[in-house]
């Protein structure tokens, strides 16, 4: 059902002019930037996307830079933000600019549509906020405002709820500043209409407008079905050094983590007299448990560190995961050997997901 949101409207541009956050990408909102922050900023939170968004402008300045990175830098600079298809698609759009748009972002929402990974959010974002067109971004942050400002319990997780939204929220868009609009809904939603726990609905610019605040039922809105539970799964990581290198495995190209490096690790959890069998003869060294969660899967991870003897000269040897590590309890690469990198060298060249963090420190000798 159609919402009139357009008294919000005055309140919400006074209350941005005096509360929007200075950020680099709104002092300069280039469409490249707005491009890069937005997707970043569906990772992570502003604060942490800061450093990631000087780090990544100042490696890759342009979008014909971004089209021409090699794949292994691009994954380092977007090391720790998780989901990485997303950086693997903003390449993929960035060639297509290059070639279909001479290398500018098109001022136009259903172009920006066609791009991979631009879905009405993000092309709303590019072209509200650098183009000055009057688009909608409906993200989580603005379905939960305006969801409370009309103390609707529409299920906010169906696409035409969200469709209807964005709908409504075109309507009020102003002429002169439809991207601060836009930026007004879902900083209110970030900074004050917060999602758990209480809002703080006395700072609050449209508190007066807002029908939940007076039914008093702002907590029971948004309305959402209960999450899946997460599926739990028990793996053995091995932290294996020889001499300066540390063995790292390519996952498998298509899934979880997909084609990314890894630490080697196996399905379970392997007692420390199993993993002797594995590795006869090797030094071993029982690591700290630790958790990671995805979306809808969490990795329980027990750990050793494995030392091979400087005698186990033979590259193939060391290389042939067969040699060690049981290939039908791996992730499946099609390959499934390991390679030896420099310690250095992961540091610098190669992104390690943030699954492995416990256990990256444990690769200096
Ligand atoms: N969250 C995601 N994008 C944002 C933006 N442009 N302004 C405020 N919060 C945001």
């Amino acid at each position: 059902m159609a919402y009139d949101y357009s008294e919000l409207v005055p309140y919400l541009l006074h209350w941005y002019g005096r509360n929007a956050r200075i950020l680099p990408w709104r002092e300069q909102p280039k469409p490249y930037y707005v491009w890069v922050s937005e997707i970043m900023l569906q990772q992570t939170r502003v604060e942490a996307v800061k450093g990631y968004f000087d780090r990544f402008l100042a490696e890759l300045p342009d979008i014909r830079a971004l089209a021409l990175a090699e794949e292994e830098k691009l994954l380092k600079l977007w090391e720790g933000l998780g989901y990485y298809n997303r950086v693997r698609n903003m390449q993929k759009a960035a060639k297509q600019v290059v070639e279909e748009f001479g290398g500018e972002l098109p001022a136009d929402y259903e172009k920006l549509k066609t791009l991979p990974g631009i879905g009405s959010y993000t092309a709303g974002a590019i072209a509200s906020i650098a183009f000055g067109l009057r688009e909608p971004t409906v993200d989580g942050n603005v379905l939960r405002v305006l969801k409370r400002v009309a103390a609707s319990r529409d299920d906010i997780t169906k696409e035409k709820v969200k469709h209807e939204l964005e709908d409504d929220v075109r309507k009020i868009l102003p002429k002169e500043r439809p991207g601060d609009l836009n930026q007004s809904l879902m900083e209110l939603g970030a900074t004050v209409c917060l999602p758990n726990g209480k809002p703080l609905c006395e700072q609050c610019p449209v508190m007066h407008l807002c029908k939940a605040f007076h039914e008093g039922c702002e907590m029971e809105i948004p309305v959402k079905p209960p999450k899946k539970e997460r599926r739990i799964e028990e793996r053995t990581v091995f932290v294996i050094r020889f001499q300066d290198s540390i063995a790292l495995h390519r996952r498998a190209p298509k899934g979880l983590l997909a084609g990314l490096w890894e630490f080697p690790n196996v399905k379970g959890h392997l007692t420390p007299e199993e993993v002797k069998l594995l590795f006869p003869g090797q030094q071993m060294e029982l690591l700290p448990d630790a958790k990671h969660i995805f979306s809808h899967v969490e990795w329980r991870m027990h750990a050793y560190k494995i030392a091979l003897a400087n005698t186990l000269s033979s590259e193939k040897d060391r290389n042939n995961l067969e040699n060690f590590l049981p290939s039908e309890r791996l992730v499946d690469n099609g390959e499934n050997s390991l390679t030896f990198f420099t310690v250095e060298q992961i540091s610098k060249e190669i992104s390690v997901p943030s699954a492995f963090e416990a256990y990256r420190k444990y690769m200096e000798a």
